[in-house]
């Protein structure tokens, strides 16, 4: 294993033909030997088992790693005896699975420097990257889960609507769904066009351990609505409300546009790769329950009676409290929760036959390590009675976050939850 402190180490390193296995997210030398500490045993067995399998670990890249030659029947059997994936079922672990939404983004130094390189869709569009950047956050961080790295918008694009991701306020459809035309106007769906999507499930899944789950995702149809109808991110989703309150047919019809376009994304997802698939309905919370059973209920009812039964699902939102339990009947393995409710109640109102994922709020994370421990210790606590708990923040790791805090968070989830 060779460890280089920063990136100047690194390129001295490799001007001597020496490959740098593992930097650390800030480049201290007490960091370094941190880092290396808590992923010695993975790094290594990593570096040894692909040489033994004939890779070239001297010139290699993270989609080159090789566990052996073992048929996919074996693979799935290890990947199902996870702790994760027992969590979904509701089994007994032996310790707190963690995965971090956003793991493989912002906050990251080494994201960062993949991504000055390359636009975001140029990241998300070239499979290799995609899954390197994945890989990455499996690598450095220690979770129990990869996500792939992608975005909930580009199954837009293949129904013909466009999408730019601005610098300063993020992603921008350049011809939004307002009318009854713009609705007629788009595209059949042609699944094919994600072809870059499932290479990267297909390529991810061969290069991670077969111990290591890999998450597929996609947005749900309203979340997915929001930002066809607003044209990007909103604040209170006026326009994309009052197409609903005054056209249900036409937002009927989009609904349903979404729906069976996300069940087949969804299902070719499983098929290519993906062991559990996470639906992010972020942006849900802004509607009354009502109005959810009423102009969103049946649709995700529709789409979870769709998708393939031997892949456990994650139905999460924010601001859900008062609708957790009409998501928890449109369906879902696991249940997903933000910061805002308290994990046990929630886990009490939906039903403790649901495994649940959350709840840490984000800004913990800027605290500091002591505080992150006190807070983790406390909703273990919470949970401990019962299996089915994976954790995870209440919603993504924001891009200011010191990376210290985040391989705090996964210890002391390790650490604590170690029976
Ligand atoms: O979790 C992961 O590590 C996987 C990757 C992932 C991204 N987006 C990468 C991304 C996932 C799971 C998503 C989902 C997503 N995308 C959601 C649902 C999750 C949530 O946060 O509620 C939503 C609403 C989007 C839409 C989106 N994409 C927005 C609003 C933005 C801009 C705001 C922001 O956070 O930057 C994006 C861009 C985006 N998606 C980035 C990343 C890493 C940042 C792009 C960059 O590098 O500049």
């Amino acid at each position: 294993m060779i460890g280089s402190v920063g990136s100047n180490t690194t390129l001295a390193l490799t001007s001597h033909g020496i490959k740098a296995d593992y930097e650390p997210e800030v480049m201290r030398m007490g960091n370094l030997v941190r880092e290396i500490a808590r992923r010695s045993e993975y790094l290594l067995t990593k570096k040894r088992t692909s040489a033994k399998n004939m890779v070239d670990t001297n010139n290699w890249n993270r989609i080159d790693t090789n566990w052996g030659n073992i048929s996919e029947k074996k693979r799935k059997a290890i990947t199902y005896n996870s702790e994760f994936m027992k969590a979904c079922r509701k089994e007994e672990t032996n310790y707190t699975p963690i995965w971090i939404m956003r793991q493989a983004g912002r906050f990251s130094r080494h994201y960062r420097a993949i991504r000055s390189n390359h636009t975001f869709l140029e990241l998300c569009k070239t499979p290799e990257i995609a899954s390197e950047v994945t890989l990455m956050a499996v690598d450095q961080l220690g979770v129990d889960a990869a996500i792939i790295f992608s975005d909930i918008l580009l199954i837009l694009e293949p129904l013909g609507i466009n999408i730019t991701y601005t610098k300063s306020d993020g992603p921008r459809i350049l011809n939004p769904l307002r009318t009854k035309k713009s609705i007629e106007n788009i595209a059949k769906f042609e699944i094919d066009e994600l072809e870059f999507l499932f290479k990267a499930l297909r390529i991810t899944r061969k290069a991670l351990k077969p111990e290591i789950p890999l998450i597929g995702f996609a947005g749900a149809p309203f979340t997915l609505a929001s930002y066809a109808i607003e044209g990007g991110s909103s604040r209170n989703f006026e326009l994309t409300k009052s197409l609903m309150y005054k056209d249900p047919e036409l937002w009927n019809q989009i609904m349903s546009l979404l729906t069976n376009a996300t069940i087949k994304y969804l299902n070719r997802q499983a098929k290519e790769g993906a062991d559990a698939l996470q639906i992010f309905d972020s942006w849900i919370g802004c509607l009354s329950p009502a109005d959810y059973e009423k102009y969103v209920f049946p649709h995700m009812k529709e789409l979870f009676s769709k998708i393939n039964k031997s892949v456990p699902t994650i139905h999460f939102g924010t601001g859900t409290s008062s609708l957790l339990k009409l998501m928890k009947k449109a369906g879902g393995t696991v249940m997903g929760f933000d910061w805002r409710v308290d994990i046990n109640k929630a886990w009490k109102e939906i039903g403790y036959n649901s495994a649940v994922q959350g709840n840490l709020d984000p800004i913990v994370l800027f605290s500091t390590p002591s505080v992150i421990k006190k807070q983790v210790k406390e909703l273990l606590n919470k949970v401990k009675a019962r299996n089915g708990h994976i954790f995870n923040l209440g919603h993504g790791v924001l891009p200011a976050t010191p990376p210290d805090n985040v391989l705090a968070l996964i210890d002391a989830v390790h650490e604590y939850s170690d029976s």
